[in-house]
């Protein structure tokens, strides 16, 4: 190349020859010209990055759930929203196309591209479903609380266990019955020993766990609840705080507060498909009633209301007698423990048992005395000093 340029430049005259000087404007402008596409990989090269970023960004957000129908000709994918049932064809990337099949669920964000494959249903219900064949907690292990007990039974065990007095009086056994009051008051013990009672399956869900973690899976978990619940019946199906999907709704239109809805619709549902005689009972329990749709609470539903309160002097040595029966005492007067504790809930109590247990344990004595039983009174009271006090 050198030659020619040398060769050339003695090649004046001729017009097909290229002078010195165009030859440094060819050159000029060719290096202009690497200068703009320099710059236009550059920015090119930003761009993809920030896609990617963008990309990584859609991957981890995934809005809702779908159920893929089909997997078309094309190549696309054709979609099934959950809980609204509407209807998209999406694309998504080769690797996944390659593992979709009709019939499986899966994330889908906001740009309506595929995010992942959401794991079947029969695991994540197992996930927000607790199952017990039969409960072994028994009505001696509840302290006070006698009128709750006897209540429940009347709502939950005997029609499964005496359906023929209801046939025989004629009378219809309330349909669901709901417990509210403080955290830690035996709600959940309750349920438990009506279960175990009445022999039955006893079947939890969390409204809280299903509406946080479920996101558009909600209204298919409750149906799967009770599809569970028929399958194992007799059993009591338990909705533990309810007001998760039950709580009045200000309508803020945003898809989370929809999706609640349609939960709690589906809830309404399945409660009315519902026969009051079933050897399926329906029990649920809340901290707060006050916050609870009236739907909820209308006959045919939770149609019985009952307030599981703070036990007093004589419930809370119950409590204390079943919490320390295994353990050493040493001149522990329970029921001056009992007197003391006003205020202090079941779970509390169990607390301080154990507590004035491990305070023994520490200084590797005999016994609990009534000094570790002081030391353990403070701790789970200094522990528990929040805003629960709404009830008391
Ligand atoms: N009346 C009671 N008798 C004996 N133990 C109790 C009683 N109430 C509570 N407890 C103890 O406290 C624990 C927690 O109680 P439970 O789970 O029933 O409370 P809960 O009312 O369901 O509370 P939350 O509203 O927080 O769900 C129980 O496992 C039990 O050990
Ligand atoms: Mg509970």
């Amino acid at each position: 190349m050198d030659e020619t340029i040398i060769d050339n430049t003695h090649n004046e005259g001729n017009l097909t020859h290229t002078t010195d000087l165009e030859y440094e404007e060819i050159i000029e402008v060719l290096q202009g010209k690497i200068e703009i596409q320099t710059k236009e990989i550059f920015s090119l090269k930003k761009e993809t990055d920030q896609l990617k970023k963008e990309n990584n960004q859609l991957k981890r957000t995934p809005l809702f759930v779908a159920a893929v129908i089909d997997i078309l000709d094309s190549g696309e994918v054709y979609l099934r929203q959950q809980g609204n049932n509407q209807e998209y064809i999406t694309g998504s990337s080769e690797d996944l196309k390659n593992q979709l099949k009709p019939g499986m669920k899966v994330a889908v964000n906001n740009a309506l591209s595929i995010v992942r494959i959401v794991a079947n249903s029969v695991d994540s219900r197992v996930r927000v479903m607790e199952l017990i064949e039969t409960p072994d907690v028994s009505f001696e292990k509840i302290g006070g609380l006698r009128e709750e007990i006897e209540e429940v039974r009347e709502a939950v065990e005997y029609p499964l266990t005496k359906p023929e007095i209801f046939r025989r009086i004629g009378v219809e056994p309330p349909k669901g019955i709901l417990l509210y009051g403080p955290p830690g008051t035996g709600k959940t013990l309750i349920a438990k020993a009506v279960a175990h009672q009445a022999n039955a399956t006893f079947i939890r869900m969390s409204g809280s766990e299903l509406v946080h973690k479920f996101i558009g899976e909600g209204a298919q978990m409750v149906r799967e609840l009770f599809t569970m619940a028929r399958e194992r019946a007799p059993s009591i199906v338990f909705i533990d705080e309810i007001d998760a999907i039950g709580t009045m709704r200000i309508h803020d239109g945003t898809s989370g507060s929809a999706e609640v809805q349609r939960t709690l619709m589906q809830l309404l549902a399945e409660m009315d498909g519902f026969d009051n005689r079933g050897d399926v009972r329906i029990m649920a329990a809340t901290n707060r009633v006050d916050m609870l749709d009236p739907a909820l609470l209308r006959p045919g539903r939770f149609d019985r209301v009952l307030l599981v309160p703070l036990p007093d002097t004589a419930a809370r040595l119950e409590i204390l007698k079943i919490h320390s029966a295994k353990m050493q005492l040493k001149n522990v007067p329970l029921d001056k423990l009992a007197a003391e504790t006003e205020n202090t809930t079941g779970a509390e109590l169990e607390a301080i048992c154990r507590e004035a247990g491990m305070m023994a344990v520490r200084r590797d004595g005999d016994a609990i005395t009534w000094t570790d039983f002081e030391a353990a009174m403070r701790k789970v009271k200094d522990k528990t000093q929040k805003p629960d006090i709404m009830f008391l």
